[in-house]
């Protein structure tokens, strides 16, 4: 199924729940959830079969209202949920080739996220529930994420060999999960978190700071490609406060931080006075419509372009070493990487390597749904709409939600 980038700028002129039902319908109407998503700067909608089967998937995406601040601006963000999200429907429903009244439930993401944005997606799920009397799942994101995986493995035929280890590495996480399935429901212990910085808010921190784009992990991740990883020697992060103790006591916490990876970036731009070159570039791109990785690297020198490396080595040495540290100390029999960063192709390489070597599957999503989206809000919300775990009417956004 291709995903489909749905643009504020096109009219929405979108049919009615009506004119979708009297298309053809491509699919049969057993098993269809309708995923909605808004927790952050993403409005999206799918509709997945089964759990298994992503039948449309649609995204608006926010990057070029947040762009110009180098990050989500909470207000604009539920703003445009509140945009998006009736078009969003609309699309999702036409493309799946069904109507309103073929859906089996509706899933929502209840957290964790933005406040105002989650409740633009929480409440039009639970007026369109309530409006049609369909189950209404509510769906953490974070499972969502892992979720994404595991449509990609059932996309592929694979099983997941279990209990697996899952990394969900994104704008606002970075957290490992030991994962397991049983009697359909599945379990989630936290085992790994970060104490600072998400790693992909250092990604859009630095390349904020070295005068690149929004977000900055793409850009990042493209632009490290001409330089040398070698070249800034970061070395190993440590983390430096007492590990934090779950309160089971025998499970180890993995613990992350990107914050002073990230002062580290800072300090060499202040050392070998980057400032002026750095403004230069952030001018430059400025002027462009639409810029690209791709335009960044005419003006970016090689001292630049080493530190973007350096930098994103780091990043994916920390994840992949701990990542792998863990999985070994929790006997996992799999490795799944999810979030945003999990887009990263020198992320993809070594954690797949690094599996070889050590005759561990590792698993990614598909590129399109890695990074935020509804799919992989249904395909989460299949086993609970199995065992009956739906949501009252009492659902609301639950901004600092956990999971496990
Ligand atoms: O999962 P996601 O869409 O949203 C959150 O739940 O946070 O992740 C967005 C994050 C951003 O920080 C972005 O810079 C990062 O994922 N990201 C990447 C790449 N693509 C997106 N980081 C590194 N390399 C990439 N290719
Ligand atoms: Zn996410």
């Amino acid at each position: 199924m291709e995903l489909c980038l749905y643009h504020g700028d096109m009219p929405p002129t979108l049919p009615s729940s009506s004119d979708a039902a009297q298309t053809p319908k491509p699919v049969s109407s057993s098993g269809l959830i309708l995923g909605i998503e808004s927790s952050c700067d993403e409005t999206g909608a799918a509709v997945v079969r089964g759990g298994a089967e992503v039948v449309s998937n649609v995204i608006a995406s926010q990057i070029r209202t947040h762009a110009p601040y180098g990050g989500v601006v909470p207000e604009l963000a539920s703003r445009e949920h509140l945009q998006n999200i009736v078009p969003v429907v609309r699309a999702a429903l036409q493309q799946a080739g069904c109507g309103l009244e073929d859906l089996d439930a509706i899933a929502v993401t209840e957290g964790p996220g933005l406040a105002g944005a989650l409740l633009v997606g929480v409440m039009y799920a639970k007026g369109m529930a309530f409006a049609l009397q369909k189950p209404l799942i509510a769906v953490n994101h974070l499972e969502g994420h892992i979720h994404a995986v595991l449509l990609e493995a059932k996309r592929q035929q694979q099983s997941l060999a279990q209990p697996t280890l899952a990394l969900v590495v994104s704008g606002g996480h970075t957290h490992l999960y030991l994962a397991e399935e049983t009697n359909g429901t599945w379990h989630y212990k936290n085992v790994g978190r970060t104490v600072d910085d998400a790693a992909g808010e250092a990604f859009d921190k630095v390349s904020k700071l070295l005068g690149l784009g929004y977000p900055g992990g793409p850009w990042i991740d493209w632009l490290a490609q001409h330089g040398d990883p070698h070249a800034v020697p970061f070395g190993p992060i440590t983390v430096k406060q007492k590990p934090y103790r779950a309160p089971q006591k025998q499970s180890p916490r993995f613990l992350f931080s990107f914050s002073g990876l990230k002062t580290a970036v800072l300090r060499y731009v202040q050392v070998h006075d980057m400032k002026s070159s750095i403004e230069a570039r952030r001018t430059a791109l400025a002027k462009l419509v639409d810029a690209k990785p791709a335009d960044a690297l005419a003006l970016c020198d090689t001292e630049t372009l080493n530190l973007t490396a350096s930098f994103q080595r780091a990043v994916v040495d920390d994840l992949v070493r701990k990542t792998f540290k863990a999985a070994e100390s929790f006997h996992a029999a799999s490795i799944v990487v999810s979030g945003g960063v999990a887009a990263n192709r020198e992320l993809r390489q070594h954690f797949l390597s690094e599996g070889r070597k050590r005759r561990l599957p590792v698993t990614f999503p598909a590129l399109e749904l890695s990074t935020d989206n509804a799919a992989m809000i249904a395909a989460a919300a299949w086993p609970k709409f199995v065992a009956g775990d739906v949501a009252t009417h009492n659902l609301t956004a639950e901004p600092s939600l956990s999971l496990g």
